[in-house]
C-alpha cells in the first residue's frame, strides 16, 4: 500500500470527521454505553474543524482518498519546559486496515515537522480500545501518561463506620482548604513529580465552587473534614462535554482514612445525586502516573482513552 502523506489542509475536514467516526464506533463497540448519538456526532464535528482550522498536522492518502490525519495543538510548554503538541482524542486516526503503518508514516512526518519548528514533547490521546495502536505509540518511545475514564451512572453502596457525607454549601469550604491544599502538594511528590504553583487553597477551591454546575461533596468524621469529591460538566476530553455526562474533577481522602472505602461512599453519594438529575454518565481523567488514582478510578471506571507521551531530546536542535 503506497500512503502518500501532505500538510493538514481544512477543505478535507469533512472526510476527516467520516473517518475518526468509524474508528469512534469501534471504541463505542467496546463500551456500548458511550454516547453515539446525532449530539455527540455534532462535538466530535465541531472539535475536528476547530482542530483543522487551528491546529497543524499531516494527513496521510492512498489512491488518492483520505485514509489517516494527525493533527495537534500548540501549547507553549508540555511536561516541562519546553514547546509541545497534543493531540487530543478526535486529533488523530487511519482507516482500520493498515492503521499502524499509516501511523508510523503519520508520525515520522509531523515529528520531523513540528521538531523542526522547535517542538520536543508530544502527547495524544488514543482511544483506550485499541490496543493495537497503543502497542505502536510504545514503539516509538511514548509512555503512559493519563487516562480518561467512564462509567455509567449507578450505586456503588457501601458505609463507613463515624463517617458522613454532606453536599457541600459556600459555607462549608472552609472545612476543605486544609486538604484540599494537600491535594494540591500530593502531585508534586514520588512517584508523580507533577510541579505545582504554589496557591491559596480556599480561594482556589471558593473560585472553582461558584461556577456554574459545579458540585462538591465532603466526607466528615465528626466535625472533622477527612475527604471530598467534586463533579462539573466539562473533563478533558470531548466525550466528557456530552449533555448527559457529569465529570469528576478531584478527590482527596486524608491519608489516615484511606482504604477503608470513604472514597467509595464520596463516589456513592456521586452517583446518587447524577442518577437523581439525568446524568446517566459519569466521567473522570486522571494520571495514570499516580498509583492511587489509578487503582481506585480503574475500579469503578473503564478507560476510554489512554494518553501518551514522549518528550525528545533537546540536544537534537543545539
Ligand atoms: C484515590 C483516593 C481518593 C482513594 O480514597 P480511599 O478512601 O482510600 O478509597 P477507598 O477506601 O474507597 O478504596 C480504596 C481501597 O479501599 C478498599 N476498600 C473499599 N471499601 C472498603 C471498605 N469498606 N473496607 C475496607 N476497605 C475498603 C478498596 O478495595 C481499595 O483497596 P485497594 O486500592 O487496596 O485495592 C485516595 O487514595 C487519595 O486521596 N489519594 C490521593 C489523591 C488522589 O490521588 N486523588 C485522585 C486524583 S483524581
Amino acid at each position: 500500500m503506497k500512503i502518500e502523506i501532505l500538510a493538514a489542509d481544512k477543505t478535507f475536514c469533512k472526510e476527516a470527521v467520516d473517518l475518526f467516526w468509524q474508528t469512534y464506533l469501534e471504541e463505542v463497540y467496546s463500551m456500548p454505553f458511550l454516547p453515539k448519538d446525532e449530539e455527540m456526532k455534532n462535538l466530535i464535528d465541531d472539535s475536528i474543524n476547530q482542530l483543522f482550522e487551528n491546529g497543524s498536522g499531516v494527513m496521510a492518502f492512498s489512491d488518492q482518498k483520505l485514509v489517516g490525519y494527525m493533527l495537534g495543538w500548540s501549547v507553549n510548554q508540555l511536561f516541562g519546559p519546553v514547546k509541545g503538541v497534543f493531540s487530543p482524542m478526535i486529533g488523530h486516526t487511519a482507516k482500520k486496515e493498515h492503521r499502524r503503518m499509516i501511523y508510523t508514516k503519520m508520525l515520522e512526518y509531523s515529528l520531523k515537522t513540528w521538531v523542526d519548528q522547535g517542538y520536543l514533547s508530544f502527547a495524544v490521546s488514543v482511544l483506550a480500545h485499541d490496543l493495537g495502536l497503543i502497542d505502536e505509540f510504545f514503539v516509538h518511545g511514548y509512555g503512559m501518561r493519563c487516562i480518561d475514564a467512564m462509567r455509567k451512572s449507578e450505586r456503588i453502596y457501601g458505609a463507613v463506620s463515624g463517617v458522613t457525607i454532606k453536599k457541600a454549601s459556600q459555607s462549608d469550604l472552609a472545612d476543605i482548604a486544609l486538604i484540599h491544599g494537600k491535594h494540591h502538594d500530593y502531585y508534586g511528590y514520588s512517584p508523580i513529580f507533577m510541579p505545582r504553583l504554589s496557591e491559596d487553597a480556599l480561594t482556589d477551591i471558593t473560585h472553582w465552587f461558584s461556577q456554574p454546575e459545579h458540585h462538591l461533596w465532603i466526607s466528615y468524621q465528626g466535625d472533622k473534614a477527612v475527604g471530598y469529591i467534586r463533579i462539573q460538566p466539562e473533563g478533558e476530553t470531548v466525550v466528557s462535554l456530552y449533555s448527559k455526562v457529569m465529570n469528576v474533577t478531584g478527590a482527596y481522602v486524608e491519608q489516615s482514612f484511606r482504604s477503608m472505602g470513604v472514597a467509595s461512599l464520596l463516589l456513592d453519594e456521586v452517583q446518587r445525586w447524577l442518577m437523581e438529575h439525568g446524568y446517566h454518565l459519569c466521567g473522570v481523567d486522571y494520571e495514570a502516573i499516580n498509583p492511587a488514582a489509578y487503582r481506585f478510578w480503574n475500579r469503578y471506571f473503564t478507560p476510554y482513552t489512554v494518553s501518551v507521551a514522549r518528550r525528545i531530546d533537546e540536544r537534537i536542535v543545539q
